[in-house]
C-alpha cells in the first residue's frame, strides 16, 4: 500500500491537509530529537513527504510552514511532482529509487544549473589541468555562477574556497571525504586561501551532545580533514565555538544576516517550527557569514568584495540559496557553489549515510577487515539471484552499491569502464565486483590512518589560529 493511500487525505481541504503537513513535520522533529529507530523515523518521513506531494498537487503551491494556504490555484504548467520525487535538505535525503536521488529532477528544483560538458571544457581550457574525475564522472554535477569564478581566474581577480563539516562523532565515513578531496583538488589548481568551518555549534544544537564534546569532536574531525593533504600556509579551519568569540568580522556579518532574513523565511527554507529552540532558528547566519570575506579581516586585509566559492553535497544548498538571497542587501557577492551527489548507503541509493549507523558505510576508521567484511556483507548488489542467471542476464550497475562506491573511488577511467563491461555482460560475479572495491579501498583508508597519524596538536593549532595566509590582498 503506498503512503498516499496510508495518509487517506484525498478528500482534505486544503488547510486540513496543511494542518496535517506541519504536524507530521513536529512529529518528524521530535522522533529525531529523540533518537527514535531508524525505521520508525523513516516510516515518519515517508509519510510526510507523501503529505507534501499532496499539498503540493491541491494548492500547486510548495508547503511552507508558518504560511497556511492563501490562493491555490494548481499550477499546470509547473514541472510534475509526484510521489516519487525526492526529498532533500540538509538533515534528510531520501528516494524510492534503487538508482538513488534523481539529481537533474533536484537541479529544476532548487534552480541550479548542470555541470555540462562545455563548463567542464572550460575548466580544463582555463586551467589547464585534466579535469578531477569527480567532474568527469558526474559525482560534482551542479553549480551556481562558476562561469564567474573562471572569468575572475581569467582575469587575475581573486576569490576563495569555503566548506565544512559539522562534528556530530568522532569518525568520518568515506561520504564526507567526497568535498574534502575534491577542495583540494581546486586549492592546487587555482592556488588560493580556504576557509573550513567546523560547526561545532550546530551539532551541539540538533544533537544530544553537550558544547565540550562537540568541540572535541571538532578538533578530532580537523584531524581527518588536514589528513587529505590541505597546504599550511594557505588555510584556515575554525570551530565556531572557538572563533566567533574572537572574531568581531565574523559576528557583525551574523548579524548583518539575522537583519535581512525573516522567521517566516528560515520556516520555509528549512521547515523550523514555533517550538524549535531559537538557537537552531538563528543558525544558518551562522553557516552563511564565512560565504563573505569580511568574516576573515585578518586573511582578507578588510576587503568585502572577494568572491567565494563553496563546495559541498547538493544537501547543504539550502543554507547557501538564502545566503544568496541576502548577500545583495549587504552589498556583498553572492557565492558560487559546485554541488556533488551522495555517496550511498551500503544498503542502496536510497538513503544518505549515517555516521551513527557503523553498518551504513565505511569509516575512516575502519580496519581492512572491518571493510571487507562491510562490503561483503552489506553493499546492496545489482546481481542476479544465482550464478547461471547472472551469467545469462549480467548485473546491474546502476544499482550495484560496489560500483557506485568504485565510481568515486577508483580513479582509472580504463579499470572501471572494464569492470562495468564485464559486471553488466555477466562475466564477473558480484564477490569479485566486491574484490575490486575492497582492493581499492583498504589501501586508500589506510594511507588516509597513517597521514592523520603524522597530524599532530601543533598542527591542528596553527591551522586553527587566525592568521594571514601566504596571499597579499
Ligand atoms: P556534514 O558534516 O553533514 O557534511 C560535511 C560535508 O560532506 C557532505 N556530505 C556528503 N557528501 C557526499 N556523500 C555523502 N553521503 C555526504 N554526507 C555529507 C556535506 O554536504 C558537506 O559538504 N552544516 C554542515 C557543515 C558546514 C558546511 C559549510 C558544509 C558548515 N559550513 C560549508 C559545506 C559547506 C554539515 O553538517 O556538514
Amino acid at each position: 500500500m503506498s503512503n498516499r493511500q496510508n495518509c487517506d487525505s484525498g478528500s482534505l481541504s486544503p488547510l486540513e491537509l496543511y494542518e496535517r503537513v506541519t504536524t507530521q513535520g513536529d512529529k518528524v522533529r521530535s522522533l529525531k530529537a529523540a533518537e527514535a529507530p531508524k525505521d520508525e523515523i523513516d516510516t515518519a518521513v515517508k509519510l510526510l513527504l507523501s503529505l507534501k506531494l499532496m499539498y503540493k498537487a491541491t494548492t500547486g503551491q510548495d508547503y511552507k510552514a508558518g504560511s497556511p494556504p492563501t490562493d491555490f490555484t494548481p499550477i499546470n504548467n509547473a514541472p510534475a511532482i509526484t510521489e516519487d520525487d525526492d526529498f532533500v535538505d540538509p538533515w534528510t535525503v531520501q528516494t524510492s529509487s534503487a538508482k538513488g536521488v534523481d539529481y537533474d529532477k533536484l537541479i529544476v528544483r532548487f534552480g541550479s544549473s548542470k555541470i555540462d560538458k562545455e563548463l567542464i571544457s572550460r575548466i580544463e581550457r582555463v586551467t589547464g589541468q585534466k579535469p578531477h574525475h569527480f567532474l568527469r564522472r558526474g559525482i560534482f554535477f551542479s553549480h551556481r555562477d562558476m562561469n564567474q569564478i573562471l572569468d575572475a581566474y581569467e582575469n587575475k581577480k581573486p576569490f576563495y574556497l569555503y566548506t565544512g563539516r559539522g562534528p556530530s562523532s568522532e569518525a568520518l565515513h568515506v561520504g564526507h571525504l567526497i568535498p574534502f578531496i575534491f577542495t583540494k583538488w581546486l586549492q592546487e589548481v587555482f592556488d588560493i586561501p580556504l576557509v573550513i568551518q567546523l560547526t561545532d555549534d550546530e551539532k551541539y544544537l540538533w544533537k544530544d551532545l553537550t558544547v565540550e564534546k562537540a568541540y572535541e569532536y571538532a578538533i578530532e574531525n580537523a584531524k581527518d580533514i588536514i589528513a587529505c593533504g590541505f597546504d599550511i600556509n594557505k588555510t584556515f579551519i575554525f570551530s565556531d565555538l572557538d572563533y566567533l568569540g574572537m572574531s568581531p568580522g565574523f559576528y557583525k556579518n551574523i548579524v548583518k544576516i539575522q537583519k535581512h532574513v525573516t522567521f517566516n523565511q528560515v520556516k520555509g527554507i528549512f521547515g523550523f517550527t514555533d517550538s524549535d529552540c531559537i538557537g537552531k532558528i538563528s543558525f544558518p547566519a551562522i553557516q552563511a557569514a564565512p560565504s563573505f570575506s569580511s568574516t576573515f579581516p585578518q586573511i582578507f586585509k578588510g576587503k568585502e568584495d572577494i568572491q567565494c566559492l563553496i563546495p559541498c553535497a547538493i544537501d547543504q544548498d539550502p543554507y547557501f540559496r538564502m545566503t544568496r538571497d541576502v548577500a545583495p542587501r549587504l552589498g556583498y557577492p553572492k557565492p558560487a557553489l559546485l554541488h556533488s551527489v551522495f555517496f550511498p548507503a551500503l544498503q542502496g541509493a536510497q538513503t544518505k549515510m549515517s555516521a551513527s549507523d557503523p553498518n551504513s558505510s565505511i569509516f575512516l576508521t575502519d580496519t581492512p577487515k572491518q571493510i571487507k567484511t562491510k562490503i561483503n556483507k552489506h553493499a546492496f548488489s545489482g546481481g542476479k539471484d544465482t550464478i547461471e542467471e547472472h551469467r545469462k542476464y549480467g548485473g546491474n550497475c546502476d544499482v550495484d552499491v560496489s560500483y557506485m562506491y568504485l565510481t568515486f573511488f577508483l580513479e582509472d577511467d580504463d579499470k572501471l569502464e572494464q569492470l562495468k563491461q564485464a559486471y553488466t555482460s555477466g562475466a564477473l560475479l558480484t564477490g569479485e565486483l566486491k574484490k575490486a572495491l575492497i582492493e581499492t579501498l583498504q589501501p586508500l583508508i589506510a594511507a588516509h590512518q597513517e597521514r592523520r597519524k603524522q597530524v599532530t596538536n601543533e598542527m591542528v593549532k596553527q591551522f586553527m589560529t587566525p592568521r594571514k595566509l601566504a596571499f597579499e590582498f
